[in-house]
């Protein structure tokens, strides 16, 4: 009988596999962690700075921390919130904007300060986009860096909305938190939030940087299901490309966990 969750050791670090249909088991281990993070960084330095995703694999992930945040197991007051990406343009409002995804799952459920949570705004003026996005960095910096990095990887090897790229590795490794245009295959599986129509998604994004990203102290990148089984592959054992986005992690690896479960898990070798 397999023994779950299985443990690899790879050249993209420390690879966690669960049992296919237990998302629950795999939601558990990553709130651990980040429960783990919050309180030794709390210890530490009297607050914990946390890189957080949106998208339907954390949502499970959300739960646990709302879930352990009820039984008093878990506080936020100390806890400081940046979001990996937001479209562009978007109201804060709109039922779609990452603002709102991030209010429905936990800042609404939670007790966090509000004005600790940070999620790139969507109505900056054109003209300020570009600062508002290097501000966030500056901000993040300021703060004393992220202690750690929710992620989850599109189909497309994206994290955050770091799209593949023609970049070279060192181009990529160095990029900021920018604005982005979406990859069409990124548009493709949004158009499921927006009445599955791609043209109604925003065509760009503002997107926390590989640098930003890769700065965290710890990363947890969290893929579920078939779906994400190629990019995991690619990003886990292929040439480390900007063209798979995911495959830079390499480049880090002693600071990242992957949590998987089988069917994600299902193109690695072993
Ligand atoms: C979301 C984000 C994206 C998603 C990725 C996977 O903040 O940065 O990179 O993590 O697109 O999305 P899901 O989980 O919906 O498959």
């Amino acid at each position: 009988m397999a023994v779950f969750p299985r443990n690899l050791s790879t050249p993209a670090g420390n690879v966690l596999i669960f049992a296919e249909g237990d998302p629950e088991s795999a939601a558990r281990c990553a709130a651990d962690r980040i429960r783990f993070a919050v309180d030794a960084a709390g210890a530490r330095r009297g607050k914990a700075v946390l890189g957080l995703a949106t998208g339907s694999t954390p949502i499970p992930v959300y739960s646990q921390l709302v879930q352990r945040h009820r039984e008093g197991d878990l506080k936020f007051n100390g806890v400081i919130t940046y979001n990996l990406d937001e479209y562009y343009p978007i109201s804060p409002r709109d039922p779609n904007s990452y603002r709102t995804f991030m209010h429905r799952h936990l800042f609404s459920q939670v007790e966090i300060v509000p004005n600790q949570t940070h999620v790139f705004d969507g109505t900056v003026p054109e003209s300020a986009v570009s600062e508002h996005a290097e501000q966030f960095d500056r901000w993040i910096e300021a703060d004393g860096g992220l202690d750690l990095q929710l992620l989850g990887i599109g189909r497309n090897g994206h994290i955050g909305f770091n799209e593949p790229s023609d970049l070279s590795v060192e181009q990529a490794l160095a990029l900021p938190s920018r604005i982005i245009s979406l990859h069409p295959v990124t548009a493709a599986d949004a158009a499921r939030d927006f009445g599955g129509d791609a043209n109604a998604v925003p065509k760009r994004a503002l997107t926390m940087g590989i640098k930003t990203i890769f700065s965290a102290r710890e990363i947890l990148i969290i893929a579920f299901g078939p779906n994400k089984a190629e990019a995991v592959a690619k990003s886990i054992h292929g040439p480390v490309t900007a063209e798979v986005p995911g495959s830079l992690l390499q480049t880090i690896s002693s600071k990242v966990t992957w949590i998987l479960d089988e069917a994600a898990a299902d193109l690695l070798s072993w």
